[in-house]
């Protein structure tokens, strides 16, 4: 495949930049022993709710410190003031990527985009339009008629006009919404299982090769590398099958 990709920021990236691997572990120094073993091979990575909640903030100045990038995964989601002050907080951390709920609507959305281009360093905000844990049962529940795929691009539609800069989608949303929303408007893709690991409690995975071809960004993994034997020899082995 093409190993470059233009993002969105006008820049292009090699496949191996375009890996965030997902740090998904409850405490500091197993956190840290990932970043020291992968370095090298991946320098971009998730901090999310569990490894936040234990270690804060500190926990991301760890990565950044190793020269690593961040996506803090904390899926803001909350009145938009609070929203825009969780994204300033959020952005003297000097994230990368920070995320919002779509589900908190265009005002906050606004909100969190303003408040971002207000500091220093912007991260990029993306939204998570609808969980991917969600059947259309589950869904239905919640009171929304709307089926999931609806929801998902009119959620996605009013995160790019709130000013938003992409959204968290899932492998097989990705053609759709590069389609209608364009090639700039960026989508970070979790659900990314390489053919030789399994598939966890994902639902609708995809390989990495295949997400990028769809027009993925950015691909989350977790699992397949971080629970590997030896997590950097898995991270080579994806950039390896990117690269053939
Ligand atoms: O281990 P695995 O590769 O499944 O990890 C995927 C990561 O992406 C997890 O941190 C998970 O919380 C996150 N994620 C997801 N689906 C979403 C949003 C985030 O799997 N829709």
């Amino acid at each position: 495949m093409n190993s470059n990709n233009s993002n969105g920021n006008g820049k292009n990236s090699r496949v191996e930049e375009r890996i965030i691997v997902a740090l998904d572990v409850g405490d500091f120094g197993r956190a840290e022993e990932l970043v020291q073993d992968l370095k090298g091979v991946i320098s971009f990575f998730k901090v999310g709710l569990e490894l936040f909640t234990a270690c804060g903030p500190d926990v991301v100045k760890m990565v950044t410190g190793h020269g690593a990038k961040v996506f803090l995964d904390l899926k803001f989601f909350d009145i938009p003031n609070t929203a825009a002050g969780a994204v300033r907080s959020a952005s003297s951390l000097n994230a990368s990527i920070i995320n919002v709920h779509a589900l908190g609507g265009a005002e906050m959305m606004k909100a969190a985009a303003n408040a971002a281009a207000g500091c220093k360093n912007p991260p990029k905000v993306i939204a998570v339009t609808v969980l991917t844990s969600f059947d259309e049962a589950g869904f239905s529940n919640i009171g929304i008629s709307a089926s999931i795929e609806d929801s998902v691009m009119n959620l996605a539609t009013t995160a790019k006009d709130a000013g938003l800069d992409g959204v968290v989608s899932s492998p097989s949303e990705v053609r759709t919404i590069k389609k209608h929303l364009g090639k700039d408007f960026l989508i970070v893709t979790p659900g990314v299982r390489p053919h030789w690991s399994t598939a966890d409690d994902q639902k609708r995975v995809m390989t990495p090769k295949n997400a990028f071809d769809a027009g993925a960004d950015y691909i989350v993994i977790g699992r397949p590398i971080i629970e590997a034997k030896e997590p950097k020899t898995a991270a080579e082995r994806v950039i390896e099958e990117l690269q053939e």
